[in-house]
């Protein structure tokens, strides 16, 4: 099916799944195990707010058991059976089973199971409820939750879901893309949360990192601070204990609908529904340019989008390949221009201003020290290659340590950035003050050869004129303007 055919289609099959989901006036909330749901059979929530059931792709040949949505039936929040889809409406079946798991069962082909729930819980579940944040939940007799739809997540996180990892369990939340609109297989890109260091949010393709949010500071990642201007819309959670390393939302009270998708592109897309005019709108989307594809300047770049030329060193390192850079391709990154010998005063930090803080993947955090402390630890560590603060909600200048032992990686500029001090040896540091030094030098001295030009040329008007000049410049008498040079030219 082609581009064109599917946005009709998708309307159309809007359209049918509300009125189909009006025909089914049994709709409950719950399965238990005497029921089971197929066809057009679904799962509403108890405010209706979202659906469970049977949704089809690519024009009705395959389908799929999903949640979505109710007031807009093709945003699918999340898929069960996302790599093995069934042929028609009428041959998948929901049930619980005898050990307590939610399946999907293929009934045109002797209740084989497509999906299931593969829950590990000691208790089998007894039922299982769709609730109105989206969540499906199965619960035990005693009502122990045994699994839910929020812990594994597809390719789309809403409010009150998490992203992120559970320490304890290795439990991973993170979203993988669709294959494309036809196909909710899992596509090229993953969405998922680094730990090691200051914990950021990675969008991966095939195993290569292509953006970053930058560590959270306390109140928002660093490379995304207009995250302050939506908090009227969104309550932004992260969570970084022993247990728990996570990032999740929720739509504040009287805030429409909202829902964040690792597209097909491997773009992070925030989407707000907009009631007026029943669309999704997108409301922020990530990567938002060139700046944030990552690592375009390499080892210690900088990324700038307000020049034409967006990579450049960071002070006192240099192109490590000039001729590549001259070629647009600055993933080569910039070399040290000064070693650094590492002793007691050799070494200084240079103070990067108003940037997303670089890749923080096996840096240090120790959110008790303070900014000062945070100088002095890098210092007396060779290793260290530079410090920030991991913490700006006390404003000025921050709190909290993170250090930095690598090569900086994948800083850019940004509106709101943070500081990063970065460390260089001192005679680099120097530069930045001896640039100043020949400035005043240069000015002092034009300013005396100025003076000198002046005093001469006053002696000179004085002394050193020829006689005819000086009479007639001190005469004065002369009739008219001009009358000196036609006396002078008179007496020639
Ligand atoms: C979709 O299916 C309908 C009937 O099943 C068919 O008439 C139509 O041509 C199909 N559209 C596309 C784009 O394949
Ligand atoms: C599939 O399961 C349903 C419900 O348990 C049952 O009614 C039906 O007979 C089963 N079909 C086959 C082919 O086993
Ligand atoms: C459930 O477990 C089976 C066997 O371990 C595995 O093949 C299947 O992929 C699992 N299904 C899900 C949805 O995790
Ligand atoms: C993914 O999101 C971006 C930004 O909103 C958009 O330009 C692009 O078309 C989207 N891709 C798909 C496949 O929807
Ligand atoms: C610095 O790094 C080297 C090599 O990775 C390691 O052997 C050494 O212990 C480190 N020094 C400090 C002070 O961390």
């Amino acid at each position: 099916m082609n581009q064109s055919h599917r946005r009709l289609f998708l309307p159309l099959l809007s359209v049918l799944l509300l009125t189909a989901s009006a025909v089914v006036a049994d709709s409950s909330s719950t399965l238990t195990r005497q029921g089971a749901i197929g066809g057009e059979r679904r799962l509403v929530s108890p405010g209706g707010v979202f659906q469970l059931g049977l949704f089809p792709v690519a024009n009705g040949t395959k389908w799929f058991l999903g949640i979505w949505f109710t007031v807009s039936p093709p945003a699918v929040v999340w898929v069960a059976n996302r790599d093995r889809p069934l042929d028609a409406l009428s041959s998948g079946m929901v049930t619980l089973s005898g050990g307590g798991d939610l399946v999907l069962l293929y009934t045109a082909r002797d209740n084989v199971t497509v999906w299931s729930s593969n829950s590990s819980a000691a208790a089998p579940a007894a039922v299982a409820q769709l609730h109105d944040n989206g969540n499906l939940m199965l619960t035990s007799e005693a009502g122990a939750v045994v699994w839910q739809s929020f812990e594994h997540p597809t390719n789309t996180f809403i409010s009150e879901m998490r992203t992120g990892r559970d320490l304890r369990t290795g439990a991973v939340w993170s979203l993988s893309s669709w294959r494309d609109a036809d196909d909710p297989s899992a596509g090229d890109f993953r969405y998922d949360m680094d730990t090691s260091g200051s914990p950021e949010l990675h969008i991966w393709r095939e195993g290569r990192k292509t953006y970053r949010t930058g560590p959270w500071n306390g109140v928002r990642f660093s490379g995304i601070p207009e995250m302050t201007t939506f908090e009227d819309m969104f309550e932004f959670r992260f969570t970084d204990t022993a247990d728990e390393v996570s990032y999740g939302y929720r739509d504040r009270v009287g805030s429409p609908p909202s829902r964040v998708v690792l597209n097909e592109s491997g773009v992070m897309q925030r989407m707000v529904w907009d009631r007026a005019t029943g669309a999704w709108n997108t409301f922020w989307s990530g990567p938002r340019d060139q700046c944030d594809s990552y690592g375009l300047c390499g080892a210690f770049g900088v990324c700038n989008v307000v020049d034409a030329i967006v990579c450049s060193c960071v002070h006192g390192f240099q192109q490590r390949s000039p001729a590549e850079w001259r070629m647009r391709d600055a993933s080569g990154g910039c070399a040290r221009r000064t070693p650094l010998r590492c002793g007691d005063d050799s070494d200084g930090f240079y103070a990067l201003r108003g940037v997303k803080l670089p890749e923080t993947h096996g840096s240090s955090v120790d959110a008790g020290a303070s900014l000062e402390e945070c100088g002095r630890r890098c210092l007396s560590n060779c290793n260290c290659t530079a410090y920030a603060a991991s913490d700006i909600r006390g404003g000025g200048a921050g709190t909290g340590c993170i250090q930095w032992f690598v090569d900086l990686m994948d800083t850019r500029f940004v509106d709101g950035g943070q500081d990063l001090f970065v460390r260089l040896a001192l005679s680099d540091l120097e530069n930045t003050k001896t640039k100043k030094f020949p400035a005043v030098i240069a000015t002092v001295i034009t300013g005396f050869a100025l003076l000198a030009l002046l005093i001469g040329f006053l002696i000179w008007r004085k002394r050193d004129r020829p006689w005819w000049l000086r009479h007639c410049l001190q005469g004065g008498n002369a009739r008219r303007p001009g009358s000196c040079s036609e006396e002078a030219v008179d007496r020639e």
